[in-house]
């Protein structure tokens, strides 16, 4: 076994499926011991395939996000990794940001932007207390286009991945973002018609393909390895360069 995260502990919220699984499937392929953290109990089948602890987790829920990582570190006594990747996304209601449920709006926030800060909060102790972590935040190419509340929530996941990592840095936690293009995920598919995505791989992609989860996971797990130990802060797009930005 390829050991990168031999002995290490991860956290990979909203694993039950899609990108998150395959974060978790890696990490583990890779030695770590996974929390797959969701409030889908599919992810009771991820976690048990991989050996991992499945924890029912709402990252919107300060108590939840408590439980989640007491669950960790009980289990398998720490925390050195989080991925915060879950996120509202194939369920969510299209809307403009001058007319959504204003109900719907803060929990889509909660859920979508909060929830990232919420797990990093509960974390942090536990990685402090191992000499330092890593976390690697699920942003979008949503971020710099025009994508109404879900944009918004990923632009601020990209200023928590900023702002945190120079108030964990001295703890020697470093936080890092992902920003994907289009990913063919269940998720995606419910949320994009498939004409859209076409026109999207046509007219905006450097590379002429949707991604897929396994295109994410090198990055995700360099980000989150010693190899990257001095870089923090930083929104690395994995985008088949859907956006150039200087
Ligand atoms: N698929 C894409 O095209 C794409 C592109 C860019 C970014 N992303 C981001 O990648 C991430 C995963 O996307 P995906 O396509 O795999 O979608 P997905 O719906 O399969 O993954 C999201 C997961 O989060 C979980 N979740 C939702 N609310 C939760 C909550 N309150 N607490 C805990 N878990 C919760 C869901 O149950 C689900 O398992 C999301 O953050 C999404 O915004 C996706």
């Amino acid at each position: 076994m390829n050991g990168r995260f031999e002995d290490r502990v991860a956290i990979v919220t909203g694993a039950a499926g899609g990108i998150g699984e395959a974060y978790a499937r890696a990490l583990a392929a890779e030695g770590a011991s996974v929390v797959v953290a969701d409030v889908d109990g599919r992810g009771e089948a991820v976690a048990a395939d991989i050996k991992g602890l499945f924890v029912r987790t709402d990252v919107s829920d300060p108590a939840s996000v408590e439980a989640m990582a007491s669950a960790a570190v009980d289990r398998f006594g720490g925390i050195d990794h989080l991925v915060n990747n879950a996120a509202i996304f194939g369920t969510m209601k299209l809307d403009f940001l001058f007319t959504v449920d204003w109900d719907y709006y803060k929990r889509f926030m909660a859920v979508n932007m909060d929830g990232a800060l919420l797990c990093a909060r509960a974390v942090h102790p536990h990685m402090r207390a191992r000499g330092g972590g890593s976390i690697v935040n699920q942003s979008s190419t949503a971020a710099w286009q025009y994508s109404g509340f879900y944009g918004l929530a990923k632009v601020g996941v990209n200023g928590l991945t900023q702002q945190l990592a120079h108030e964990l840095g001295g703890m020697n936690i470093r936080v890092n973002a992902i920003a994907p293009g289009p990913i063919d995920t269940e998720a995606n598919r419910a949320v994009v018609p498939g004409d859209m995505s076409q026109k999207i791989v046509r007219d905006r992609m450097a590379v002429k393909r949707m991604g897929t989860p396994d295109d994410l996971v090198g990055m995700c797990l360099f980000l989150l390895s010693d190899a990257a130990g001095w870089v923090t802060g930083q929104i690395v797009n994995v985008d088949g360069g859907e956006v150039f930005r200087s």
